[in-house]
């Protein structure tokens, strides 16, 4: 098999550069492809003539991207297009990478895979958007909706922790927002089966179990042998530009559909915290 990675400079693209053994892989950044720009896209993807192509490149910086709403639709939603468009035109399948944050977070159990979008931010809506528009362009896509990931690869929430635990004796933390801690190894190593497997429409891929940030930074900070305290708050004490979802869940059930099980976040960290250390 062919693939093509875009985003695979970003903390899940590096992790599917790591893991994908057996395939013939091409891997581009920014640099290599602007998914903005149409025609490099087109010929990046008509060089590399992949089976498969993996869509992981994104403006993700959430706050960000509510007062830069250009780029983020430029990128998050016309970047897919034009994407979805070049894996058309070479017959080749796309795997996109989709968020929790697609929903409005007001449901009280999991999000299933047919709920219905209702994104709060700009960075949800450029990427609710980029669904729905790459389902016109290429109706056999797969969507994979994915939260909270965390890895080695670059910024990520448990290395924000750690590194205010090591200078403070108490850190502050939202208590009153749920979802599924994702780790980038366990992510990649899903997506690559999802794609061997032939996988289509939208597929939930989060590590398993679910915490608020709170938890998730008081496991952190446990995991890491440090003595910091970790305060619950709510997310009204913590404004930030963008709006988050309370409660983002993503229903584990499209995932086993495809006989793929993922592991808890709780085990994912103890794997983080190891490979960061070494
Ligand atoms: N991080 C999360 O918590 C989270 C949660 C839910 C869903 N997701 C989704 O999961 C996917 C992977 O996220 P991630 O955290 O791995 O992202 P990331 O670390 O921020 O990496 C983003 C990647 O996108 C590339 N990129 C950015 N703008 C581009 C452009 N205009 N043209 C081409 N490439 C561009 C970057 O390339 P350069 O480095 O070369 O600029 C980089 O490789 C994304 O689609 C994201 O929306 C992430």
């Amino acid at each position: 098999m062919r693939v093509t990675i875009f985003g695979a400079s970003g903390l899940l693209g590096k992790e599917l550069m790591r893991h994908w053994h057996g395939d013939e892989l091409v891997g581009l950044g920014s640099k290599d492809a602007d998914i903005r720009d149409a025609n490099r896209v087109r010929d990046a993807v008509e060089k590399s003539c992949p089976d498969w192509i993996v869509l992981s490149a994104a403006y993700t910086n959430v706050d960000d991207c509510e007062s830069h709403p250009d780029l983020a639709f430029a990128v998050n939603r016309d970047g897919p297009i034009n994407v979805g468009k070049a894996a058309k035109q070479v017959g080749a399948k796309l795997m996109f990478l989709s968020s929790d944050y697609v929903f409005d977070g007001k449901k009280t159990s999991p999000y299933e895979s047919d709920d219905e979008r209702n994104p709060q931010s700009v960075y949800g809506r450029s990427k609710a958007e980029a669904e729905v528009r790459l389902f016109e362009v290429l109706p056999e896509v797969c969507i994979a909706r994915t939260s909270w990931l965390f890895g080695t690869g670059g910024k990520c929430f448990p290395d924000t922790i750690l590194k205010l635990a090591a200078s403070r004796p108490a850190v502050d933390v939202v208590s009153d927002q749920r979802g599924d801690p994702t780790y980038s190894v366990d992510l990649a190593k899903a997506i690559i089966e999802l794609c061997r497997k032939n996988a289509s429409g939208i597929v939930h891929v989060t590590n398993a179990g679910d915490c608020s940030w709170f938890e998730f930074a008081r496991e952190i900070v446990k995991g890491a042998g440090l003595a910091t305290e970790v305060h619950p708050v709510s997310t009204q004490q913590m404004a930030r530009p963008a709006p988050r979802p309370a409660h983002s869940v993503l229903s584990p059930k499209s995932l086993r559909q495809y006989g793929v099980a993922m592991p808890t976040w709780q085990d994912a960290l103890q794997r983080y915290l190891l490979e960061r250390k070494n």
